[in-house]
């Protein structure tokens, strides 16, 4: 998988050389690329930010920059849109706001500067759902992005994302690539305002990655986590040995040996947890996947 990250501060993700990000890296799984978004200015200054129209505070992001930036990286060639083209972009902006997991048109990047054997090098178990690279935009005003994103993505052969900062970008900039026939997606990461996007691009950006075949060692540590599955309950406790500390003992049933008991007491406390927690989640879960006991919960 091909990452590209364009941001102000692109040495934030000099992290991403850590741990099994570095790891995926060395291997070849993926490969995570940070830009600066300032090398594509011109002025004295690398003024990235504009005051927003129609006043207001702070700084927005000015189009031109993150264009000409966008379109070196995805090989397109800058072209005004036409009438029909804008309000086919800000209509299918609006679309995404409502259906979760859009899905665009087939991207048009007729000039795009494609390698065929870079396709070839990314482990991508679904090549049907390979449409071209994906242009993430980080969002505290988008849908929330979910483990099904996560999964979703982690079959992408390049992701591109573009970190906002101050007020955040110019609406025109994801129309404009929708527009182009590029996948655009934006996503909030939870319900608070970060300083920018970096913070947020690494969280997805963990999230993806680690969901890459060949990249956790033991690919079941990833089927019964949280969120996943058919029916994505937050995950039951965990307890290691000993089986007595300070006090306090294990669940005796998960040292019983019995499979079929400590499968029942986990998921039961998983479904306890999560009506708790998340009651949200258990109002989604399909009934009829619900046995005698799990409705008893
Ligand atoms: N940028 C600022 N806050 C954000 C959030 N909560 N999610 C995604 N991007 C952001």
């Amino acid at each position: 998988m091909k990452i590209d990250i364009v941001s102000v501060f692109p040495e934030y993700f000099d992290v991403m050389n850590l741990s099994l990000l570095g790891k995926a890296q060395e291997k070849g799984l993926v490969e995570v690329k940070a830009h600066n978004l300032r090398d594509w200015t011109h002025d004295v200054h690398h003024s990235v930010d504009d005051t927003p129209v129609g006043g207001g505070a702070g700084m927005v992001m000015k189009p031109e920059v993150w264009a000409e930036c966008l379109d070196q990286l995805l090989g397109l060639e800058a072209r005004d849109l036409q009438a029909g083209e804008v309000g086919g972009a800000i209509h299918s902006s609006r679309e995404s706001r409502q259906a979760k997991g859009l899905t665009n048109a087939a991207p048009r990047l007729a000039s795009r500067s494609a390698d065929p054997s870079e396709a070839a090098d990314h482990e991508n178990p679904d090549p049907q759902s390979d449409q071209g690279p994906i242009l993430i935009f980080p969002n505290p005003s988008a849908q929330l992005f979910t483990q099904k994103d996560a999964t979703e993505l982690s079959h992408s052969s390049h992701l591109l994302f573009g970190c906002g900062r101050y007020e955040g970008y110019d609406a025109r900039i994801p129309d404009y690539y929708r527009a182009q026939g590029v996948q655009v997606r934006e996503y909030s990461i939870g319900d608070y305002v970060l300083n920018g996007g970096e913070v947020a691009v690494s969280v997805m950006l963990e999230a993806i990655t680690r969901l890459i075949p060949g990249f956790v060692g033991n690919p079941d540590s990833i089927v019964t986590e949280s969120y996943t599955g058919e029916e994505p309950l937050l995950e039951y406790s965990q307890y290691t040995r000993p089986t007595s500390w300070r006090g306090l003992e294990v669940p005796a049933i998960l040292t019983s040996g019995d499979h079929a008991k400590v499968d029942r007491y986990r998921r039961d406390e998983a479904l306890e947890r999560t009506a708790s927690i998340r009651p949200d989640l258990v109002q989604a879960l399909d009934c009829k996947r619900l046995d005698k006991k799990d409705k008893a919960k």
